[in-house]
């Protein structure tokens, strides 16, 4: 009797703690669908499908999830609206929306994980589709500068660099916001995706940045002295064993008392582990991720490099993301 009740009570449990995802799905779902803002000026269930042709069934079972999550509310005369939260975060439209990490994890991650038992049975590993997510990627990396600017800003206010060069750039949000600090400073960003290169380059029409369509091997080859490269959540795409040389490369571009910054969730740091462990069985699913650096790893390549550790900071403690910066000697 009692083991009767105490495997109930652990069915229970597992359910019990499964129904957060549920609220992720229906943030998913309509962030996707554009949902929220279909139901922005209350509606019925019947007309939203009917407009944005829709099965009204499932759409129906999502506005029931969203009733229950907390997501939507019924309006005395039974019309369905979002909550004014899920407006401003969550939909698409809105420029305060982080709705594009719902489709990292959704879209993402979550599908990696679910290919766990496969993957590790079959000893086999996927290849991440550089195409297909770097958009989503790059949108949902530049969701970090909130707490990221603040400390790189203060770097860049302490060594004064007149090129500062920012390799893999993303969109160039960094580099922006150097900008409005220093409208002398030279400022370039490289970036191989040619989608997300046209997307920075269309922000940053009007602030004097460059921005080069190119693999960051290519950049580097050119031989150009900068007196500042960044290194932003790019460790993760170059295999353990060659990110040693990845920051002799960058010396070499540095000028002497240049600088370097690195941002990157860490292993084995003092905050944000689960999140970093993560991140690893992502990165460890694909042929072409790699796992995430400790911060001792960066310290000894930076060594070799003739780079030394000046700072190192947690951005985002949950996280595991550090802003480390380097000064060559
Ligand atoms: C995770 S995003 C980070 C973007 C930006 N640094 C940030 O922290 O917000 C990494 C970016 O690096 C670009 N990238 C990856 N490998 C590259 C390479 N070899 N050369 C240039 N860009 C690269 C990717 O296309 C992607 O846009």
């Amino acid at each position: 009797m009692m083991k009767d009740i105490q495997k109930f009570w652990q069915a229970r449990n597992w359910m019990k703690s499964n129904e957060s995802f549920l609220t992720t799905w229906h943030a998913h779902v309509g962030y996707k669908l554009d949902l929220f803002d279909s139901f922005a000026e209350g509606e019925k269930v019947e007309e939203v499908a009917a407009r944005e042709e829709l099965n009204g069934q499932l759409l129906l079972r999502w506005v029931e999830v969203g009733l229950e999550v907390g997501h939507l509310k019924k309006t005395i005369t039974g019309k369905i609206k979002p909550k004014k939260k899920m407006l401003k975060y969550v939909s698409a439209k809105s420029k305060d929306s982080v709705g594009i990490l719902l489709r990292e994890m959704m879209e993402l991650h979550i599908p990696t994980l679910m290919q766990y038992p496969d993957l590790m049975q079959n000893n086999e590993q996927i290849s991440y589709l550089e195409d297909k997510f770097a958009n989503v990627v790059a949108e949902t990396s530049a969701l970090l500068e909130k707490a990221s600017v603040p400390p790189m800003m203060k770097w860049v206010g302490k060594y004064k660099p007149g090129h500062i060069v920012d390799l893999g750039c993303g969109y160039g949000g960094y580099l922006k916001k150097i900008r409005e600090t220093d409208e002398k400073v030279s400022l370039t960003g490289v970036e191989i995706s040619s989608e997300v290169a046209e997307e920075a380059e269309g922000n940053l029409r009007n602030d004097n940045i460059t921005i080069l369509n190119e693999d960051l091997e290519d950049y580097i080859n050119k031989g150009e002295k900068v007196d500042m490269v960044m290194i932003h959540n790019l460790l993760y795409y170059y295999e353990p064993k060659e990110r040693e040389e990845l920051f002799k490369k960058v010396s070499s571009l540095l000028n002497k008392g240049g600088t370097v910054t690195v941002i990157s969730p860490l292993t084995d740091a003092k905050h944000g582990q689960t999140f970093a462990a993560a991140f690893n069985t992502f990165m460890s699913a694909h042929e072409n991720l790699f796992p995430l650096p400790t911060e001792k790893e960066i310290e000894s390549h930076g060594k070799a490099a003739g780079l030394k550790v000046k700072m190192s900071k947690p951005i985002i403690k949950e996280g595991g993301w550090y802003l480390l910066g380097l000064q060559k000697k």
